[in-house]
């Protein structure tokens, strides 16, 4: 088979990337290592800033979350007693949509048929090969049968355990890595959310977070000790504790019902340098990773898979290097505000378990900032909604 773009990886990354690069006449196939039912079981964030909703209208995977979507037009914080509301609207005039990211990743996927685009799922052994020259390949299996596909460049949207980032020589990468010593507990029920906006909020046992996929479908999580096992939390521990770490107004409001999924994942900053190697261009958590605080990770996804969709466009369209050749460099700018974004809001509202009474106090005198100055509260809001890409 032969391509002028392979992606790998049928994640939210290279789905998108597809689906751009289809729609400025640039052919690519994408493998992707499991089945398709298996990429939409996995449950993960849904909060889309404006330029991923640009994404997906350029993408026309748009119009079910245009529908379905729920516009987020502030932001509440907590941090044991104290209270503060994030008006976007007001500080920035800009908003945020919730539709989950699996529900992202079922639209790209229904889209793809109509372009006659390529997508083989359960790809084992995927290899790339000659990346340092302008003719890479890709070699993979399927069904047990061997396969080569020829392209001009590799995409490599396989997220933060995928071949595409060990594809590089190790002294040409740098990496940067934080692993934070908690891990969020995440709970999906249908029941109706306990409100209408986001809360985050901070006790001493421990982070909160109560969000939502509809108005009759509930998404929390719980700050859990890394140790921690999902079999140690039964619905009822879960949702006792849930009440225990929110304000009482909030916490008599709680409808509790049985889990539709329950998981525990770590939480990590992580960005490997540079993003580009010769013919191969890494996106989305295959080159970066944040904790999920900042509602960052498919955002940063969906910016870097925007821009190299255009450095494609301006490369076939324009015989320019421009944009190849300043990808790298396009995206970790925006990439590195993300990280600190999100690693800010980590320290801000999480428990550390060897913090001292300093500390505590440091962190407390940050969250009170965001009431007493209105910069702070407009940073955090610009940050919030996205910066652009
Ligand atoms: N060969 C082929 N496919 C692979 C390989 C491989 N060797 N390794 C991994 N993959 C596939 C995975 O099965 C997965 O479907 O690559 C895909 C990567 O998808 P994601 O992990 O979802 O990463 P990405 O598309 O970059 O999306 C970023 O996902 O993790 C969240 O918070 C993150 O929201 C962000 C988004
Ligand atoms: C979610 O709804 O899963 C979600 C929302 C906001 C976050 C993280 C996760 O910051």
């Amino acid at each position: 088979m032969k391509t002028q773009v392979a992606i790998i990886g049928a994640g939210p990354s290279g789905l998108l990337l597809g689906q751009l690069l289809y729609q400025n006449g640039i052919g690519n196939v994408i493998l992707e290592r499991k089945s398709g039912e298996y990429v939409l079981s996995r449950i993960r964030a849904g909060v889309l800033e404006h330029t991923t909703v640009q994404g997906l209208e350029k993408a026309g995977a748009a119009e079910r979350m245009h529908k379905e979507g729920l516009v987020y037009t502030g932001v509440e914080l907590l941090f044991n007693d104290q209270h503060v509301r994030i008006d976007f609207e007001k500080e920035v005039g800009k908003n945020v949509v919730v539709y989950g990211q699996t529900e992202v990743t079922r639209d790209l996927m229904d889209a793809r048929p109509a372009t006659g685009g390529v997508t083989v799922y359960e790809a084992d052994n995927v290899a790339l090969h000659d990346i340092d020259t302008a003719a890479p390949y890709v070699t993979y299996t399927k069904d047990g049968e061997a396969h080569r596909l020829d392209c001009g460049f590799i995409a490599g949207c396989d997220g933060f355990h995928g071949v595409s980032r060990q594809s590089i020589p190790a002294d040409v990468l740098k990496s940067y890595e934080r692993v934070y010593p908690f891990g969020w507990l995440g709970l999906l029920s249908d029941t109706p959310p306990v409100s209408d906006e986001l809360i985050y909020a901070k006790h001493d046992n421990g982070f909160v977070l109560c969000s939502q996929r509809s108005t009759t479908r509930s998404r929390y999580y719980l700050q859990v000790p890394l140790a921690d096992k999902v079999e140690d939390w039964s619905d009822e521990r879960f949702w006792a504790e849930l009440k225990n770490r929110l304000p009482a107004e909030t916490a008599v409001k709680l409808v509790t019902g049985p889990s539709l999924e329950k998981s525990i994942a770590p939480l990590r900053s992580f960005v490997s340098e540079p993003m580009r190697y010769k013919s191969l261009f890494l996106a989305g958590d295959a080159a970066h990773i944040v904790p999920p605080t900042g509602a960052k990770g498919l955002n940063l996804a969906a910016g870097d898979v925007q821009c190299l969709a255009d450095a494609f466009d301006d490369y076939y369209r324009n015989q320019s290097r421009a944009g190849i050749d300043g990808y790298s460099e396009r995206c970790l700018k925006r990439v590195w505000v993300a990280e600190r974004f999100s690693w800010y809001r980590t320290k801000l509202l999480h428990t550390f378990p060897d913090s001292d009474d300093f500390e505590r106090k440091m962190q407390e005198t940050e969250f009170n900032q965001l009431n007493l100055t209105e910069n702070a509260a407009k940073t955090l809001a610009e940050n919030y909604v996205g910066l652009p890409y």
